[in-house]
């Protein structure tokens, strides 16, 4: 399917294009703010090399030669320093992060944008999580990086850089001496840092799989205990939670050696810089405050030399959310390409609907429609009846576009829906699904979903045309009652009757009910189909009924088989038939079980 293809192919985005793009699209707007900061970064570096110094000339001039003004003016420089240090730290943590977050947020609003309006088929074949992934866990991850990357690595680069320059300065063998065990540093740093990433992403995976194992558990509670499987599922539960729990032990374990073992290392040069240079102060060739100064910038070069090698490793993950990123971000929404401009005033759309040889499939090979095609006058009422599975819902999801045909026409009013302006076309059809979602907030707020303005009289109506205010009526809190995560406070018939007062507040030219009143008792069904018949007065109703009762009183009926319309007409003709919608009827009544 067409739209549903990256515009690339993964091999494409590499990590040169990733950066430019990155930069051109985000960074460059943000420029202003973000390189100063980066400065800052190599200014704070600076500053944290001089106070070995000032130790050094304190030790070897000030102190001997008793000049306490000389004392004096080092402590003001040190005083100066840190205070230079702590200024610069705060805007750098602040700014830093700061600016870090505003491109997040713009990266965080194009992808979600970009996700609702990708078609329907992009999202029949991803989960929740894995979106939800790319809008939060990938971009937090991105942001530590944006701010954290560039500190670490410049503030690093500085550092060393200053480092082994300033020693080289004071004393080149000892130098030579003090870093020839910095290579068995990185050398060791490098290769542990890569077994602790590799364990770390094996402890993500595992973890992963311990939540949606949790999830899938905690949400089938019912299933699970109504099949007395407790002890199937703790066995299950026990598997993932055991490979979260080997997974982290190994990254633990990585994590604990590489501070000790890191430090020991980093110690071998300290240790012949306290024995080579403390030969060198007796022979009078190095000053006692060099080998103060020369222990104290050898100290602090291991935490640098760790955050870069860090960083570095951390590098693929930082690029594998980029590219998770843009290549979610190039996925075409095909319905765009044809926006298609025809509007018309709502009052004079006329509602009259008419299928052309309507072909469809959703995946390539598999018809699930063919040849559709029928008329329908305005404001009259059409059923939908058939087996499950036969493409009923399919055939109402192309009159919104949810999905666009493969061949053949679907028109409004004539014009066919590809012409027609979206949002135009969009907001003179209402549906109501089998399971429509609630969003989690009050009864009121879902009926009066996406008018905001909309007042609790006309709330009220509405709710009374669909027999929600039957119930709601009971409830302490009314309107404002909270349908909660899926609306799981509420009974089936409940959530459906919401949509379709929902579905009313927009009054529809087009109104298509999809099995509204699949999950309700028959004194529910009575409500609903009462409001049913309120409702479709006047606007074109396409009913697709899960009880045969439902359709009796349609204008026609269409009896639809294996994605074909096999027979036509109002209810006595094809009773009169003695057809398939006839065999099917009679099938309904003697099992009321057998549905549609
Ligand atoms: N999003 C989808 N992706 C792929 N196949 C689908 C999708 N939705 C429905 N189908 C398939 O299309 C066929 C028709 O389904 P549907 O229109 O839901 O039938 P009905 O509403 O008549 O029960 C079925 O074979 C179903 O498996
Ligand atoms: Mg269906």
């Amino acid at each position: 399917m067409p739209e549903a293809e990256e515009r690339k192919s993964l091999s494409d985005y590499n990590k040169s294009y990733l950066l430019k793009r990155f930069a051109r699209e985000y960074l460059k707007p943000k420029v202003a703010s973000y390189l100063p900061v980066q400065l800052l970064h190599v200014i704070g570096a600076l500053a944290g090399l001089v106070p070995p110094i000032l130790l050094r000339r304190l030790i070897d001039g000030a102190i001997p030669s008793k000049n306490l003004s000389g004392i004096m003016t080092i402590s003001l420089w040190a005083l100066g320093t840190f205070a230079v240090i702590a200024v610069v730290r705060i805007i750098c943590n602040y700014a830093g992060h700061r600016v870090a977050q505003s491109i997040v947020f713009d990266m965080r609003n194009d992808i979600y944008n970009h996700f609702q309006n990708l078609p329907m088929r992009f999202h029949d074949n991803k989960t929740t999580g894995e979106l939800m992934s790319r809008v939060i866990d990938d971009l937090n991850l991105l942001q530590e990086f944006i701010h954290h990357g560039p500190e670490g690595f410049l503030g690093g680069l500085t550092n060393v850089t200053g480092v082994v320059v300033i020693l080289f300065l004071m004393n080149v063998p000892l130098t030579l001496i003090a870093l020839s065990f910095t290579p068995l540093l990185g050398i060791f740093a490098f290769f542990l840092v890569r077994r602790m990433h590799r364990a770390f992403r094996r402890n993500r995976r595992a973890k992963a799989q311990l939540n949606e194992r949790l999830e899938d558990n905690l949400a089938g509670m019912k299933v699970i205990k109504t099949f007395a499987n407790e002890d199937y599922e703790m066995e299950r539960f026990v598997e993932k939670n055991r490979g979260h729990y080997r997974a982290r032990a190994s990254a633990i374990k990585y994590f604990s050696t590489l501070g000790p073992v890191s430090y020991f290392l980093n110690s071998l040069g300290l240790i012949f810089t306290l024995g080579y240079g403390g030969y060198l102060v007796t022979q009078g060739a190095m000053s006692a405050g060099t080998i103060v100064a020369f222990y104290t910038y050898l100290l602090r070069f291991r935490a640098p030399i760790l955050r870069m090698v860090q960083i570095s490793q951390r590098l693929s993950r930082f690029f594998a959310s980029m590219e998770r990123f843009f290549s979610h971000l190039d996925i075409k929404p095909d319905i765009v390409t044809t926006p298609g401009d025809f509007k018309k005033p709502r009052e004079e759309i006329s509602g009259e609907v008419a299928f052309e040889g309507v072909n469809f499939t959703y995946v390539q090979e598999e018809d699930v429609l063919r040849d559709i095609d029928f008329h329908v006058p305005p404001k009259t009422t059409v059923a939908l009846a058939g087996p499950s599975g036969a493409g009923k819902t399919t055939m109402v999801r192309l009159l919104p576009r949810l999905y666009d045909v493969d061949s053949g026409y679907v028109k409004l009013d004539g014009v066919p829906v590809q012409d027609w302006n979206i949002y135009a076309l969009r907001d003179a059809i209402s549906v109501v699904m089998q399971d429509d979602y609630l969003f989690s907030g009050t009864i009121g707020e879902n009926i009066a979903y996406g008018k905001p303005d909309i007042g609790i009289e006309e709330i009220e109506r509405y709710a009374r045309e669909a027999n929600v205010d039957e119930f709601v009526e009971k409830t302490p809190d009314g309107y404002e009652t909270e349908v909660g995560q899926r609306g799981v406070k509420l009974s089936g018939g409940q959530r459906q009757r919401i949509s379709i007062a929902r579905a009313l507040l927009r009054d529809p030219k087009i109104l298509i009910l999809d099995e509204a009143t699949s999950s309700v008792d028959s004194y529910t069904e009575k409500l609903i189909q009462e409001a049913i018949e309120r409702v479709s007065e006047g606007r074109t109703t396409f009913i697709i009924a899960h009880r045969l009762s439902t359709i009796v009183n349609a204008d026609e009926i269409l009896f639809i088989e294996d994605g074909e319309i096999r027979e036509q007409g109002d209810f006595s003709e094809l009773m009169d038939l003695e057809g398939r919608f006839y065999d099917y009827y009679k099938l309904q009544f003697e099992n009321p079980d057998v549905t549609g």
